[in-house]
Formats: C-alpha cells, sequence, structure tokens
C-alpha cells in the first residue's frame, strides 16, 4: 500500500505525553501503531470535513446547536481545510484515526463549538458515511476514464476496421478477423464494467449518518436532509446495516477486478503481439523499457505490469470479502480494515486505465504482418465448407472433405487456394471456379455481415453506433 508518511504521526516523533500516563510505554507503542488508522484514512479527510459540516447545518437546523456554533464549526473546518491542503496539518497517531484529528483540533481552534459536533453522532456512522463519499468520487472518476478508453478504442477501430489479421481459438489460428473488430471486442468488455461501476454507485449512495454508533440518536435529527446537504439518493434504512455492512466496498473490489481481469487479457495480447514471431503491433517506446544487459531489448512492460496488477486488486477482492465474511452486527473495529484494499483498488485502476488510454491511441498494427499470419494455417477452410454446404453437400459431410482438402494442402506446404480447380474438384464436383473467391482473406471477412459479425462494413456500423452513444453522453 502506497501511503505518504508523515513524521508526525511516526510515535518516535509524537508527543509522549499525550499518552504515556495511560499505557505502560512499549505496549502503548505497539498497540497505538497497531490499532491507528489516520496513516491511511487521512485521505478521507476532505470527505470526513463534508460530512461533518453537513451534520452540524442539520443540526443547527434542528435546534440542537446553536447558529453560533455552525458558524465557529464552519470557520474552523475552513481552516483546517486549509492546513489540510498545504500539509500543515499535524496528523496524531496517538489520535488514532482521520475522524478523532480533525475533531481534535477543531475543538482547539473554535473551543466548545468543536465539542458539540459529535452530538448525536458516533464514529462507527461517521466512518461509513466517510467511505461512501469518499469512494463515490473515485467511482465517478473510473466511470470517466473507462469512457476515454473506450473511445480511444473505438477509434482504432476505426482506422483498422478492414485490417485483417487472425482470429484464434486454442491459440490456433481459427479464422480471419479484422483487428477493429478485435478493439471493438474490448469496448464491449469495458462498457460492461462502466454499467457495474454506474450501478453499484447507486448503492453506494446511501447515507448511513444519524445511526450513530449502532441504534439510532435520541436527538430530533433530520436524516432527510443531510443526505441531500451530501447528494446521497437516500437514507440508508436500518441503522444496524448501515453502520456495519461494507458490501459495497465488496462490489467495488469486485467491478474493479472485472476491470482488471479484463485489462490483463489485452496485456496479454499485447504482449505476444509485440514478440518478434508476430510482430504484429508497435507500442510507443514511451511504454516500454530496455534491458540492462541486452542493448537490442524493448520490453512491453506496462502491458505486463497491469497484467500483474490485476493480481493485487483480486487479492483487494478477497481482502473485503474475508473481511466481512462471519462478522456479527454492528460495527466491529475489524471493519477498519476495510480501507486500504478500497483504496488500493482505486489507485491501481486508475493508473491503470490512464496508462491504458494514452497507450492504446498509439498502438501502430503492422498490416502486412498481421495478414500473412492470417494467411498461414487455412483460417479460410471454414469457408470452404460452408460452399460445399451452400451447394447441397450435408455440412458435416464437408467438413470431412475440406480436412481432406487442407491435409493435401499441407503435404504440399501450400494454401488451399493454391490447389487448381481440378485438383480441388477432385473432392468434390460441386467446386467449381466461384470458389476461389470465398478461399481470400477478404472474402472471408467480408462474408461475415450481419450483426456481431467481422465483415469491415459491420465494424463500421459499430463504430457509428459507439460515435453515437459517446455523443449522447457527452451532453450529460
Ligand atoms: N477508525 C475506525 C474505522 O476506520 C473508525 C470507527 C471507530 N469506531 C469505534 N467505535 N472504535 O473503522
Amino acid at each position: 500500500m502506497t501511503q505518504e508518511h508523515n513524521n508526525s504521526a511516526d510515535p518516535l516523533h509524537a508527543k509522549k505525553e499525550a499518552w504515556s500516563g495511560r499505557f505502560s510505554e512499549p505496549v502503548a507503542e505497539f498497540v497505538l501503531r497497531y490499532t491507528q488508522s489516520v496513516s491511511f484514512d487521512k485521505r478521507m479527510a476532505m470527505a470526513d470535513i463534508r460530512g461533518s459540516l453537513a451534520h452540524a447545518e442539520m443540526l443547527a437546523t434542528c435546534g440542537v446547536i446553536s447558529q453560533q456554533d455552525l458558524d465557529d464549526i464552519r470557520r474552523g473546518m475552513e481552516q483546517i481545510s486549509n492546513e489540510i491542503k498545504t500539509g500543515k496539518f499535524l496528523w496524531q497517531l496517538e489520535l488514532e484515526d482521520v475522524h478523532l484529528n480533525i475533531e481534535a483540533r477543531l475543538t482547539q481552534l473554535i473551543g466548545d463549538a468543536g465539542k458539540r459536533l459529535h452530538t448525536g453522532r458516533s464514529r462507527n456512522d461517521q466512518v461509513a458515511t466517510d467511505l461512501r463519499l469518499y469512494l463515490r468520487d473515485e467511482v465517478d472518476q473510473i466511470i470517466l476514464k473507462l469512457h476515454h478508453l473506450q473511445e480511444v478504442l473505438v477509434n482504432q477501430a476505426r482506422r483498422e476496421y478492414n485490417t485483417i489479421m487472425p482470429g484464434f481459438t486454442h491459440m490456433q489460428v481459427a479464422q480471419p478477423v479484422t483487428f477493429g473488430h478485435h478493439m471493438l471486442a474490448y469496448v464491449e468488455m469495458f462498457d460492461r464494467d462502466r454499467e457495474r461501476m454506474i450501478d453499484l454507485r447507486r448503492r453506494i449512495n446511501r447515507l448511513p449518518l444519524g445511526s450513530a454508533a449502532l441504534a439510532g440518536t435520541t436527538y430530533p435529527i433530520d436524516r432527510e436532509l443531510t443526505a441531500k446537504l451530501l447528494n446521497f439518493d437516500g437514507v440508508a434504512q436500518n441503522s444496524l446495516d448501515a453502520v456495519s455492512d461494507r458490501d459495497f466496498g465488496i462490489e467495488f473490489t469486485a467491478a474493479a477486478s472485472l476491470i482488471m481481469i479484463h485489462i490483463s487479457r489485452l496485456s496479454e495480447e499485447l504482449v505476444y503481439w509485440m514478440c518478434q514471431r508476430f510482430s504484429f503491433i508497435k507500442l510507443p517506446d514511451r511504454f516500454t523499457t530496455g534491458s540492462s544487459i541486452m542493448p537490442q531489448k524493448k520490453n512491453p512492460d506496462v502491458p505486463e505490469t497491469a497484467r500483474g496488477k490485476c493480481a493485487r486488486v483480486v487479492g483487494d477482492l478477497m481482502a473485503m470479502a474475508t473481511l466481512m465474511k462471519g462478522l456479527p452486527l454492528a460495527y466491529n473495529k475489524d471493519l477498519q480494515e476495510d480501507k486500504e484494499p478500497v483504496f488500493d483498488a482505486i489507485d491501481t485502476v486508475k493508473d491503470t486505465l490512464r496508462a491504458f488510454i494514452e497507450m492504446m491511441d498509439g498502438v501502430e498494427p503492422n498490416r502486412a504482418e498481421m495478414r500473412a499470419a492470417a494467411a498461414a494455417g487455412y483460417p479460410t477452410a471454414t469457408d470452404l465448407a460452408d460452399y460445399l454446404a451452400r451447394r447441397g453437400v450435408p455440412f458435416r459431410t464437408a467438413h470431412d472433405i475440406v480436412g481432406r482438402v487442407v491435409r493435401l494442402a499441407g503435404d504440399r506446404n501450400c494454401d488451399i487456394s493454391d490447389l487448381s480447380l481440378s485438383e480441388l474438384k477432385s473432392f468434390s464436383d460441386v467446386i467449381e471456379a466461384d470458389v476461389y473467391q470465398v478461399l481470400t482473406l477478404e472474402g472471408s471477412v467480408a462474408a461475415r455481415d450481419h450483426v456481431g459479425g467481422t465483415a469491415p462494413c459491420q465494424v463500421l456500423k459499430q463504430v457509428q453506433r459507439w460515435d453515437s452513444i459517446f455523443a449522447e453522453r457527452n451532453k450529460k
């Protein structure tokens, strides 16, 4: 987990007198270090302040605190925001977490009004609210990045709508496809990833605040008002559930894992496409690295790193799911462990998408190599079988005939289209001179002319479909 470390949060630098009266020294230091969360949850500081300001405004509106208290809290929080943004805020490990650090500073700055902020609230509903606020904004950024990656891939498809390459099954040349069609396959995957993020965002966007420690609060609060101030779609309807479930974190890391799984598939393809035996593509130099010993090397480090980083995000999902399993209602301190996996998944997915948006734009296909690879391995054998079937040969029989044609071509070390008409006719007399049209790569891809097929005209139709989807999205 990459977290910046602030010296002031290090117990060696902390003011010992703040806790030495309560703990026997060596144990206290270890326990503090062990149970603290401020070293990582200070990332949610702005969400914490936002949540507190909305809570205070609600309390003032409901007459629980005075207008003067609210004004003081606003003034104090303004200063604290500035201190945090300029790196002047003194984070203290002995104050355990982001919530207590900010509250202590507020009280230091404004006195009693700071002590009134926590009325009708617990850190249990506070932390659940902060994480939702924080994650909601990050999810929005991820949704936008997925959109940008889709745009880049659609533009590749536009440029390469009729670039022929081999399509593989079992990593064996199967049938020719177009590179544009291949790129659009990933556009579909990233679209489902985007939908998942949009969908889970709705479930993140419920307000826990007001649940207090676990049972609710005795103050006359207005949770709907707090929800409105914080742009939540509504309030969580059960306090025990609201403070204790982190299913939204599990959903998020699951959806993040799927993004990374899709990225890792693309990465794997980029890696082998770049290998000399394929030479299907060139990656921009700034996304590759050299070797410290072999001067000729250009390694696909970015795709390989991304393929590897998929593992850590899947690990984040495992951490979240395992954390939740068997936890009794309501809040348990275990839940503090929810943050690092969520933060790590956010960072990894955002960095990875950023790299792929730039890198995929710069992928240069080597059309001649792709075409040559598609030509080897009898990729139009299925087309010949379809040709025979169209002329009345039952498909299974046609399949068998073509298998024998392929064997002959293999013995001769040539392509099916290199066999003469009389040789082909010896396998079946329904074969005529027009057979050579279906044996070409261009004929093969063009024939798959239906929704979802690889025909260049279908690829262009898909490109247009995406263009209008993007135009619609950009309007919003
Ligand atoms: N740091 C804690 C967390 O992240 C905040 C809530 C603590 N509540 C408590 N009762 N100890 O979960």
